[in-house]
């Protein structure tokens, strides 16, 4: 991608709130680009699957959407040139709710965590995890997400959310260090030598009996550690928890709220009730 790519990228993500298709008229306008030059970067885009171009849009004229890939390649140019990151490597783990990629700034490994929003997750938080979080996020106005009055993107709120929560506990809790943000997407501490530590769920009840006790005692005081800093994760569990160095660190922090919100009793009962019996597992 060069500079005038990443421009057309950009004002069309600018222009998401007022139009999901852009017609092509107004991105001409918008990025002063010889307009035959514009159709033919446009074609490049498509051709590396970013951006989706119809002939005849809503309006009848020619129009094109930014697609979920587009935005992954724009976040990803943004933190380059904000020096977060300088070279990607392979996808660590995908999931429905998030895609986990391993990149490099200098020689250090560093986490990617782009954030996705799936309509089958709203009903699920819709009473509790990241909507509940979203609302408190927007009552008190934390970050940007709720400034004027701007529709909310779920996987950019849920982004925030996360280095949030890491922010606040970094350096105290063992989480991963947060390292950057942009859009959607969040850049943290990569966990892991050559491949990402095993999960906490790896650990088997039984053949792992005394490493294991050790471990969720050390989850344990760590998840209490956190709720004294004011953070209640939301969502803790043994596939939440990556062993690295011996040690336990706390992963996965978008529905993360603060312990005083709304809603945060509930999910800090369940995360203690979870960590119980997660406890019993190697009693
Ligand atoms: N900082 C990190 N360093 C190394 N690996 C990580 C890091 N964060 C996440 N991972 C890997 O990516 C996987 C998914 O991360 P996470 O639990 O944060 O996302 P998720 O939204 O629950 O994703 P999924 O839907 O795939 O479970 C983890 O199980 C872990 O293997
Ligand atoms: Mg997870």
């Amino acid at each position: 991608m060069d500079q005038k790519e990443a421009t057309i990228l950009r004002v069309l993500d600018g222009l998401w709130e007022s139009h999901e298709w852009v017609p092509a008229n107004l991105l001409e306008e918008k990025v002063h680009i010889n307009p035959r030059r514009v159709r033919a970067m446009v074609r490049g885009l498509e051709n590396r699957g970013w951006v989706e171009w119809v002939s005849s849009g809503k309006m009848g004229e020619p129009s094109i959407k930014l697609k979920e890939t587009g935005k992954d390649a724009l976040a990803v140019w943004d933190l380059i040139k904000q020096g977060v990151i300088d070279d990607l490597g392979h996808v660590v783990g995908e999931g429905k709710e998030s895609v986990v990629v391993l990149a490099f700034k200098d020689d250090r490994k560093v986490a990617l965590k782009f954030h996705r929003y799936y309509s089958g997750e709203f009903t699920r938080i819709k009473d509790s995890l990241a909507y509940a979080a979203i609302e408190a996020w927007r009552k008190r106005t934390f970050g940007r997400v709720s400034k004027d009055n701007r529709p909310i993107v779920i996987e950019r709120a849920k982004a925030q959310i996360e280095y949030w929560a890491l922010g606040k506990l970094e350096g105290k809790v063992k989480v991963p260090r947060p390292l950057g943000i942009n859009r959607h997407v969040v850049a943290m501490e990569f966990l892991g030598d050559d491949l990402t530590a095993p999960l906490m769920s790896k650990f088997k009840k039984g053949k792992d009996q005394v490493e294991g006790r050790k471990l969720v005692d050390e989850i344990v005081k760590e998840y209490e550690k956190a709720v004294k800093m004011g953070v209640v994760h939301g969502d803790m569990s043994e596939y939440n928890v990556v062993v690295w160095k011996g040690m336990p660190w706390m992963i996965d922090w978008p529905q993360a709220l603060p312990q005083n919100a709304d809603g945060a009793d509930a999910l800090l009962e369940r995360d203690r009730e979870k960590l119980k019996r997660l406890s019993e597992k190697f009693s």
